[in-house]
C-alpha cells in the first residue's frame, strides 16, 4: 500500500509502522496535507520530530525524499541549481586544445543539461516515476526573508526558472513539508499557503511509546525512568531542554554502559547526552539530578 492514506486513523497507523508515533493532531494535519495537496508547515522546538515525520511520510508512500536544508544566506539560485564549474572548465580547455568548436556552439554546450547539476528544488518539480517526491524544506527560519518570498512563489505555481535553460513546471507537484524551529518569526505569507501545526514535547506515555519503537531493547523499568526524569529536566529553567532525539540518545548511552536504572552517578556521567550547554549540566548535575530524579520516582510511583 504506497497510496495516499484513507483516513486519520490510516495515517497514524502507516506513520507508526515506520516508526513514528504522534497524536491525533499531528495526524490529522498530516493526512489533510496529503488529501488537499497543502504544504504542512511544522513548527517547534530542536528535535521534538520535525524533520522525522517528513522521512516517515516519504518512508510510508513509496516516494522519494528531497531535502533541502536551509541555511543562512542561501539564495535561490543555488537552491534550484548550480553550473558544474569543474567540468565546463575541462570542456573549455579541450575544445581549446582541438580547436573545433566555434564561440557560440561552445556556449550552448556549456550551460546544456550536462552541466547542470540539480539541486532539491529543481529535482522535486521533476517528474518521479514513483509519484511525487516529497520536498522537504527543513529550518526555513534559517534563511532571510528574500527567499522566503522566492519560496512562497515557487509553492505556488510549482516551476522553476534556468535563464539558459528555461522553465521547469512540476506535471505534479512535489508533497511539501516546511519545518522551523522558530529562531525567528517566518513571515504570515508563507505561512498562510500551509496548513500549520506546533509539534510540542510528547506527554510521558507517547514519549515512551517513541522510545520503545527506536529502541526496543531498552527495558521497560529503564525506559520509564528515562522519560519521567527528562519531563521533570523539562521543567526546570534551562537554556535548552532536551528534545526528543535527547531522550533517544541517553537511553542508548545508558545500555551501552549497562545501566539497568538510573543513579545520581550515571546521570552525571551522562548528562552531555541530553544537555547541550555547559551552564545547564553546571545547573543539573549533582545534587539537582538527585532531587529530580526523586520527583520522577515520585511521578512513577504515583501514576502506577
Ligand atoms: N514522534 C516521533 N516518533 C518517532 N521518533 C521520533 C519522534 N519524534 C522524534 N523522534 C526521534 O527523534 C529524532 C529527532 O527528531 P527530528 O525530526 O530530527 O527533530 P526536529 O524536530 O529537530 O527536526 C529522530 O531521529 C527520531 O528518531
Ligand atoms: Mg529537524
Amino acid at each position: 500500500m504506497t497510496g495516499i492514506p484513507a483516513s486519520i486513523d490510516d495515517t497514524l497507523a502507516r506513520l507508526s509502522e515506520q516508526g513514528y508515533v504522534c497524536g491525533r493532531d499531528l495526524g490529522t494535519v498530516a493526512f489533510l496535507s496529503l488529501k488537499l495537496g497543502k504544504p504542512l508547515f511544522l513548527e517547534g522546538e530542536a528535535g521534538v520530530g520535525k524533520t522525522e515525520i517528513a522521512k516517515a511520510l516519504a518512508a510510508m508512500l513509496g516516494r522519494k525524499l528531497i531535502r533541502l536544508q536551509c541555511y543562512e544566506g542561501l539564495d535561490a539560485a543555488s537552491a534550484i541549481y548550480e553550473w558544474n564549474f569543474a567540468a565546463q572548465m575541462i570542456a573549455i580547455r579541450s575544445a581549446e586544445a582541438s580547436g573545433g568548436a566555434s564561440r557560440d556552439e561552445l556556449q550552448t554546450e556549456l550551460f546544456s543539461q550536462d552541466y547542470l547539476i540539480k539541486r532539491p528544488l529543481l529535482q522535486a518539480m521533476e517528474p518521479h516515476s514513483e509519484g511525487p517526491p516529497i520536498l522537504l524544506i527543513d529550518e526555513v527560519d534559517r534563511t532571510d526573508e528574500p527567499f522566503e518570498a522566492f519560496l512562497l512563489e515557487a509553492l505556488s505555481d510549482f516551476q522553476v526558472t534556468i535563464p539558459e535553460i528555461g522553465t521547469v513546471k512540476a506535471e505534479e507537484p512535489p508533497i511539501v513539508v516546511l519545518t522551523s524551529n522558530r529562531t525567528r518569526e517566518v513571515h504570515d505569507a508563507l505561512k498562510r499557503r500551509c496548513l500549520y501545526h506546533w509539534v510540542d514535547y510528547p506527554a510521558f506515555e507517547r514519549e515512551l511509546a517513541i522510545l520503545h519503537a527506536r529502541v526496543p531493547d531498552c527495558a521497560a523499568t529503564l525506559s520509564k525512568e528515562i522519560v519521567s526524569f527528562v519531563q521533570a529536566l523539562r521543567g526546570e529553567d534551562l537554556f535548552k531542554n532536551p528534545g526528543v532525539a535527547e531522550t533517544i540518545d541517553w537511553a542508548q548511552c545508558l545500555i551501552a554502559l549497562d545501566a539497568v536504572a538510573l543513579s545520581p552517578d550515571v546521570i552525571s556521567e551522562t548528562l552531555g547526552a541530553l544537555l547541550k550547554y555547559q551552564d545547564d549540566i553546571a545547573k543539573i548535575a549533582g545534587s539537582e539530578a538527585t532531587r529530580i530524579l526523586n520527583e520522577a520516582r515520585q511521578q512513577l510511583a504515583q501514576a502506577s
